[in-house]
């Protein structure tokens, strides 16, 4: 399809090699401007976007996410972080208690607030010519992160973000998916289409991994299952309750 909106979300792919050249300050301010439009559950705007260009501040963010490069050769990182503490102080002129963070559904609507953000924060960044990566795995160390951000109670730093200039020669191809059928399903989920799409995309990604001359990553199911097989970031309910959420109905 001739369009280029649906070509630009099409062609999207993590970038995780950087020029280091820096992004424009217009091009910033236009991409986070575009990122507050997202939509947002009861219009509660219970997301707060951390942006953080200091160099020596990136490089700690970047030691707290397990050391990855992406994240240091990153321009700017942007922690997306789920933000009832706005909505305590709309309750606070309301007057009234406010106990959606001692909720579960506080924590699906504020972290699917904070996905949100961050796919139109991408997608805004994209459309500038800039390239990013989510990072997740600032959820190792959550608590020195909300530390390192003086995060206050009732807020929690669900995903980041690098942005920076893509570096082209060194730049990811596109990475299939598993088959759209097995995906997007007509009007109910079936299991039999979702277990031979995880079968067919093993074949798939194994040959796009060698054409990409990165033997050594497993298929889809091995590398998965290897994740999955652990609680790979054993603090966040921890980390979760000392900021003041409770996972409950
Ligand atoms: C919530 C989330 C967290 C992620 N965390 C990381 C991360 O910490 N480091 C990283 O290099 N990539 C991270 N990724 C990127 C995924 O690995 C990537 O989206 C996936 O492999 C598909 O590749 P593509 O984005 O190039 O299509 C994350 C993606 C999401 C959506």
């Amino acid at each position: 399809m001739n369009n280029p909106v649906i070509e630009q979300l099409s062609q999207r792919r993590s970038v995780r090699a950087f020029t280091g050249e820096p992004v424009r300050e217009d091009d910033l301010d236009a991409i986070l401007r575009a990122t507050q439009q997202a939509p947002t559950s009861i219009n509660g705007q219970q997301t707060s976007l951390l942006v953080i260009r200091d160099k020596q501040r990136i490089a700690r963010v970047a030691e707290i996410a397990g050391g990855q490069p992406q994240v240091a050769g990153a321009d700017v990182v942007v922690v997306f972080v789920m933000d009832f503490n706005r909505t305590a102080e709309a309750a606070k002129i309301a007057g009234t208690e406010q106990v959606v963070e001692r909720s579960a559904e506080g924590i699906v609507a504020g972290s699917v607030d904070a996905g949100i953000a961050l796919a139109t924060f991408q997608a805004a960044a994209n459309a500038l010519g800039y390239g990013s990566t989510p990072i997740g795995g600032i959820r190792r160390n959550p608590e020195q992160l909300i530390e390192f951000l003086e995060l206050p109670p009732r807020t929690y730093p669900v995903v980041a973000a690098t942005l920076g200039v893509p570096d082209t020669e060194r730049m990811a191809q596109v990475k299939p998916r598993v088959p759209l059928e097995s995906y997007a399903m007509p009007e109910r989920y079936d299991a039999d289409k979702v277990a031979n799409g995880v079968a067919e995309y093993d074949a798939v990604l194994r040959a796009w991994w060698d054409a990409q001359g990165l033997t050594q990553m497993g298929t889809y199911s091995q590398d998965t299952a290897k994740t999955y097989s652990t609680i790979y970031y054993p603090t966040i309910a921890a980390s979760l309750r000392a900021q003041g959420f409770e996972f409950t109905d």
